[in-house]
């Protein structure tokens, strides 16, 4: 049917061809190219209206010339990559023990920390994704991180979960890869360790947007810090401002209950209610709301715009949480009297050991600090905003 369609097609041509060649002229040359397209949108035309089958088979056909160029692309990044690892060898020995695993190849570690290693993969039809290893099996870490991303789901500032796995060996996360590493590198990258109030105030407010979300989940993360707040292309304002993703959920927890005694979640960053209690302190507060996450939003705020923790003076562990516990944010710094009202009132509506008084994600996206600042809204060469932003004349609150 398709063919004889086609027939009928190139016969509908014929006279229009010769009647074209036979006038001549200018006119006749100018629309030589359309009469070139009219076979062409026939024979379309004709295949539209075919049967179902043959354009199935025409999708078929399509659909395995797609992935036969998709695998060979794959196969070329691999053996790019094998080129340039010294140790792909070993890898390649390594996953072949391991059924799941196999299913992916594996390249550089971009990462790890207690619990495990992450290292960048390909998965079959080339798509790039990070494979969380874990060092353990059977592990609190990864069961909790695996139930709290499926409860999260999707959302534009939380890593996605894309599967998980259960080898004989190991337990693993597969999970969309960061192409920008964590905000802790890009911190430690920047001139005397601070970044610009409107940088921050763009990289913190997509961090509150996925704590809004989470709250809505009834989800509490409990290990908000730079090193788990990932970076990647397709941000605000070109390059400068990079899409943030919240990342590492192994202590995320979705109803408060009681405190392990070594506390929970990273002792620079953790909020009084998460450490063990205080000797003198009284610390009798309640965890929930996302609270405790806003806390940690506050100290790392204080930390890109400051260069330091806010408890920099203390030199033991105790010290730290006894700081926490009071409050007690180190305001005599230099640097402080440098930054604007907006930006000093928001980490001290957040870094206050009441959870009851600290703002909740949906406040803080209220607050001066953000609201102009939010995803979308606004741009860093906006002189106006800027000048807002980076008043540094001793609090005064220009908006
Ligand atoms: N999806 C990802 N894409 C790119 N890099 C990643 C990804 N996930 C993790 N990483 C890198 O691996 C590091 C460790 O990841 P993660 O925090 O999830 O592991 P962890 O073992 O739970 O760490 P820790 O116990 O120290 O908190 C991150 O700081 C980041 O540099
Ligand atoms: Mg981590």
């Amino acid at each position: 049917m398709e063919s004889a369609a086609l027939g009928a097609a190139l016969m509908a041509v014929g006279p229009t061809a010769t009647a074209t060649a036979g006038a001549g002229g200018l006119a006749a040359l100018a629309l030589a190219p359309c009469a070139a397209l009219v076979p062409v949108a026939l024979a379309l035309w004709a295949w539209s209206q075919s049967d179902d089958k043959s354009r199935r088979a025409a999708t078929s056909i399509r659909k395995v010339w797609l992935g036969y160029k998709q695998r060979r692309e794959f196969l070329k990044l691999r053996e790019e990559r094998a080129r340039a690892e010294d140790d792909w060898d070993m890898w390649l020995m390594d996953f072949k023990e391991s059924r799941h695993r196999a299913r992916f190849s594996v390249g550089k570690e971009v990462g790890g920390g207690a619990t495990s290693t992450v290292f960048e993969a390909f998965m079959c039809c080339g798509r790039r994704v990070a494979l969380k290893v874990f060092h353990r099996k059977h592990t609190f870490s990864f069961n909790n991180e695996k139930q709290a991303l499926q409860r999260v789901g999707a959302h534009p500032h939380i890593i996605r979960l894309l599967e998980s796995f259960e080898d004989p060996q190991e337990d693993g996360l597969v999970l969309e890869f960061c192409n920008r590493g964590s905000l802790y590198e890009l911190y430690l990258s920047c001139d005397r360790y601070r970044m610009e109030e409107i940088i921050v105030s763009k990289i913190v407010s997509q961090v509150v947007l996925a704590l809004q979300h989470l709250v809505a989940c009834g989800i509490e993360h409990r290990d908000v810090k730079p090193e788990n707040i990932l970076l990647d292309d397709g941000g605000d304002a070109g390059d400068e401002v990079p899409l943030v993703k919240l990342a590492d959920f192994g202590w995320a927890s979705a109803e408060p209950g009681p405190i392990p005694p070594s506390g929970v979640g990273t002792l620079w960053y953790a909020p009084p209610e998460l450490n063990p209690p205080v000797v003198g302190v009284d610390m009798r507060f309640a965890t929930g709301g996302g609270k405790s996450d806003m806390w940690s939003v506050g100290i790392i705020t204080y930390l890109l715009l400051i260069g330091h923790s806010p408890f920099h003076l203390a030199v033991e562990e105790d010290e730290v949480m006894l700081l926490a516990a009071k409050g007690q944010v180190d305001t005599q710094t230099e640097v402080w009297n440098e930054l604007s009202f907006v930006a000093k009132s928001f980490m001290m509506k957040l870094i206050r050991p009441d959870p009851v008084q600290r703002l909740s994600p949906s406040d803080a996206l209220e607050v001066q600090f953000l609201k102009t600042c939010r995803p979308g809204i606004g741009s860093i060469g906006e002189r106006g905003q800027e000048s807002f932003f980076l008043d540094r004349s001793g609090g005064r609150q220009l908006l």
